[in-house]
């Protein structure tokens, strides 16, 4: 939640600060801001709304060129979204300026402290009591570095900071705790950001900030301490992606684009995880063997569409490693007093890696001695720095703030933790593992079958553009599909829409089927379990009962023909795998009929993309 730039160098730190903000602006558009230091002076300039916005007020009363400036895109948190609450914030002489993410919790008591001291607070944010202490501090030393080390000393919660300092020019500080910042090593520059996107398009060298570290980024050098002074470790890596991921590419929606990169995301994720011994082989696995065969319960945590991705890992581990698995959503984990253990495998799914309600179950898990295996799409970032062991999704970056490419490769890496654990625990051997490997490796041609076939949707979604209610039903795997196409609908189109397991409508919800009502089915495979018959049944009773049923089937399911009034094919393939393919033209559904109804589909209202506040 929110986006943050900061940047020294040779360059127009303007042009850097908004194209990195732009973004950006998937973290967050309820206001954005700039500050430059130009000629020993702090030139601002701030506007509600998305950064058009700020565009239009900077094309009205230009800034000077200056090279050294930072920016934010916010979230609001504290304070409406209007143009005094959007940062940058200064203090009360205007030397400081200062862009903040995340919550100071004891903002309260300091703001009181500083009013006494006749500080004038301009705004109702927690962020401004930072530009205020700096001041402050910035009266006993003269090092900006010092004074943001102080301040950050006294500060509560979960912040990154990024500040400049109107006397100290070529120099841009930052702080992080519980919060995203990367740093972009350059060439005589060097950049500050939420995440890499932010400067991708100048430096794909990265070094990764730990907690509670200041970094100080002057043109020629990068230098990082703790918060009391004393030199900090940090990890240099390299950028595997190019600015050209980040870009729309010529589809009208960063959404729609990354619905067309799934097929690569499933083959990128599912890539080099063979040794050649013909083992499976998970990246960054710090859980030896010896502790994985002592894993008796695992718990799959995560939130929201990663919330789905945990469902579906919860069939395919049980299926194939016959060991218990939970599936938990972060928010609720550690309130409700979890049984957890050394043999108890948590497992935690974010595409992003900073969703504090995950991130928090983590560090509950591992104080309460369970070991921590994260999935996560974010190179760098806080989850997987906190858990045991990661498994890298391959997506590429997720721009839209509906998620989709991200979606798919977690389930991908889902599937690979199964097999690895089946495979570690003798559960499963190699010709058994290769042939469900090869057919995940079938699945991308299934994907894109799904999208060359999209135009079915797209048709779909303007015929049912006035619908106020949909409803999206599944079995077993079918499930967590329904839900996710719900609530992709919800928060791209503002209605009604709910997921349900096809066998519990009879125990209520099959009271709101109305005429009309179009209704979305999943219908498993055909095989052993009667999965498909008991679906095929349950789209009988709600069609009896006047729904107009949109019937997702595999081909050659002809049983499902005379009660679908649309009728989608499915490639077939195994039970397990369907959430593959079936979830794509749900996908596809939301996002068009988002846009028929003149919606952003990749800035919804009221969301960010990271969710870092709990
Ligand atoms: C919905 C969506 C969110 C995220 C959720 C978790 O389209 O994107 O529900 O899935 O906020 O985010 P991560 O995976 O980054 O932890």
């Amino acid at each position: 939640m929110c986006g943050i730039v900061g940047y020294v160098g040779q360059r127009s730190a303007l042009d850097v600060v908004m194209g990195g903000l732009r973004r950006l602006e998937y973290r967050g558009y309820d206001s954005g801001g700039v500050a430059l230091v130009h000629e020993g002076e702090i030139l601002s300039a701030k506007k509600a709304g998305k950064l058009v916005n700020l565009d239009a007020e900077l094309a009205a009363h230009p800034l000077p060129v200056a090279h050294t400036g930072i920016g934010h895109t916010r979230w609001a948190t504290h304070g409406a979204p209007n143009d005094v609450n959007a940062h940058p914030h200064l203090d009360a002489t205007g030397r400081v300026a200062v862009v903040h993410n995340g919550i100071i919790e004891n903002f309260a008591s300091l703001r009181n402290e500083l009013e006494a001291r006749g500080h004038e607070m301009l705004s109702e944010t927690d962020t401004e009591v930072v530009a205020h202490l700096l001041h402050d501090e910035l009266e006993r030393t003269a090092d900006l570095s010092d004074a943001v080390r102080a301040v950050c000393r006294r500060l509560e919660g979960a912040f990154t900071l990024v500040i400049c300092d109107a006397d100290q020019p070529d120099v841009v500080v930052g702080a992080r705790r519980n919060s995203p910042l990367v740093v972009g090593r350059g060439e005589g520059e060097n950049f500050l950001g939420s995440d890499v996107a932010a400067f991708i398009e100048y430096t794909r060298n990265a070094v990764e900030l730990g907690q509670d570290q200041v970094v100080t980024i002057t043109p020629d050098d990068i230098v990082v301490t703790d918060f009391d002074g004393r030199p900090a470790e940090t990890k240099e890596y390299h950028v595997d992606w190019d600015v050209s991921a980040a870009e729309k590419g010529g589809f009208e929606w960063f959404m729609l684009k990354e619905i067309d990169e799934q097929p690569s995301a499933v083959a990128d994720t599912l890539r080099g995880r063979h040794s050649p011994g013909g083992l499976l082989q998970l990246d960054e696995m710090r859980i030896s063997d010896t502790e994985l065969r002592e894993v008796d319960k695992i718990i799959v945590i995560a939130c929201g569409t990663s919330f789905y991705a945990a469902m579906v890992a919860k069939y395919a581990i049980e299926h194939w490693t016959r060991t218990p698995c939970e599936v938990e959503l972060a928010s609720e984990f550690r309130y409700r007093d979890p049984i957890l253990n050394k043999s108890t495998l948590v497992v935690t799914i974010s595409q992003s890696g900073e969703t504090m309600d995950t991130l928090m179950a983590i560090r509950y898990a591992r104080q309460q001695r369970a070991r921590v295996l994260s999935i996560c799409n974010t190179n760098g970032s806080t989850i997987p720095r906190e858990s045991d062991a990661v498994i890298y999704t391959h997506a590429g970056p997720e721009v839209a703030v509906a998620s989709t490419k991200g979606f798919l490769a977690q389930v991908v890496a889902c599937y690979l933790l199964a097999l690895y654990i089946a495979q570690v625990k003798g559960m499963k051997y190699g010709d058994e593992i290769d042939g469900i490997l090869a057919e995940i490796g079938r699945i991308p041609d299934g994907i894109q079958r799904m999208l060359d076939e999209g135009d079915q949707m797209r048709k779909l979604a303007t015929e049912l553009a006035g619908s106020r209610s949909i409803l999206f039903l599944g079995r077993h795997v079918g499930y967590p599909v329904a839900l996710e196409g719900a609530l992709k609908l919800k928060e791209l189109a503002y209605i009604h829409a709910e997921g349900f397991a096809a066998g519990e409508l009879k125990h209520g919800p099959i009271a709101v089927i109305e005429q009309g009502l179009p209704v979305f089915v999943i219908v498993p495979p055909k095989g052993r379990d009667q999965l498909q018959e008991k679906t095929v049944s349950n789209i009988q009773e709600i069609r009896a009962r006047g729904a107009r049923t949109i019937v997702l089937a595999e081909d050659g399911d002809e049983d499902v023909v005379p009660y679908a009034d649309h009728l989608i094919r499915l490639p077939k393939v195994p039970t397990l795998l369907q959430p593959l393919v079936s979830t794509v033209p749900l996908q596809i559904f939301a996002a068009e009929f988002a846009s028929q109804l003149g919606h952003d589909v990749d800035q919804p209202r009221n969301l960010a993309k990271s969710v870092t506040v709990e």
